[in-house]
Parts: structure tokens; C-alpha cells; sequence
């Protein structure tokens, strides 16, 4: 009697979790948190901004740094002015790829069709080497880019 009990119990709260799973799911695909703007990877390159990507200046030796990752690199060298505080937007047009920066704390995931951010400030002049740090095949190694700050 008891087991009979617990099964109609167990079944309410099946579907209870069911439910709030399926409503979750619901709200999430119509209010797409805007941060997750996805573009098809394939037409990334026709997407603006990645469709002219490099670097442009929006301030006082303030850039913006558009670049596309894809198998294995982040594009053309980049080069700034020392001080100077860039704005990354990166998307990958294949799969995920790390961007690394070593030596500052720039880190993160690019995830394909996303476009990824983050700001840095070179108050050092140098040669900075951005590299992969996410596995993406056989040429992850090698996947480097570069930036001179002068
Ligand atoms: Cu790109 Cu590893």
C-alpha cells in the first residue's frame, strides 16, 4: 500500500521537474539573453563587423580589434601605440578556440557564431602573442596571432 504511495509520488514530482524543465526551455528560446547573439558560423565572415575585420580607432588611443578565429589563426598582426586600450571582439568561424594573451589577463573561449569580448590595456610596449589555448584540431599548436605595442 505504501509502495503504491511513494510511485504516485514519485510520478507528481516527474512531472513537476518535467514541466519546469519544458517551461525554462520555453522562456529561453523566446528571451535569448542578448549576450549570445549567434550568427550562422559559415556567414561569419560576411557579418558585420567581421565582414572588414582588423583594427579601428573609436578614441583617445582607443581601438577596436575585430578578428575571426578559425583553424589555426586570429588573423592579421595587429599593432598599437603604447597605452593604448583595445577592445576585442572575436568570433570563430569553425569551432570553439581559446584566446590567450600571456603575460596579461586576457583569457577566454571563443565560441563560433558568438561574438566574444573583452578589453585590455598595453601599457607596456612589446611584442604580445595571443595564442590558442582551447584544442581545435591538428594545427592547435601552432595557432598563434600577434600584437606589437610601440
Ligand atoms: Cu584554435 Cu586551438
Amino acid at each position: 500500500k505504501y509502495e503504491k504511495i511513494w510511485l504516485v509520488f514519485g510520478g507528481i514530482t516527474l512531472i513537476v521537474f518535467l514541466s519546469v524543465i519544458g517551461v525554462s526551455a520555453f522562456a529561453m528560446g523566446h528571451h535569448p539573453p542578448s549576450d549570445m547573439t549567434t550568427i550562422d558560423p559559415e556567414k561569419v565572415k560576411e557579418t558585420a563587423p567581421f565582414d572588414d575585420p582588423g583594427l579601428k580607432k573609436i578614441g583617445d588611443n582607443e581601438y577596436e580589434a575585430v578578428m575571426v578565429a578559425q583553424a589555426f589563426m586570429f588573423g592579421e598582426p595587429l599593432e598599437v601605440p603604447k597605452g593604448a586600450t583595445v577592445h576585442f571582439k572575436v568570433t570563430s568561424a569553425d569551432v570553439v578556440h581559446g584566446f590567450s594573451i600571456p603575460g596579461t589577463n586576457v583569457n577566454m573561449m571563443i565560441t563560433p557564431g558568438h561574438i566574444n569580448t573583452i578589453t585590455h590595456k598595453f601599457d607596456e610596449a612589446g611584442e604580445f602573442l595571443i595564442i590558442c589555448n582551447e584544442y581545435c584540431g591538428v594545427g592547435h599548436q601552432a595557432m598563434s596571432g600577434k600584437i606589437e605595442v610601440n
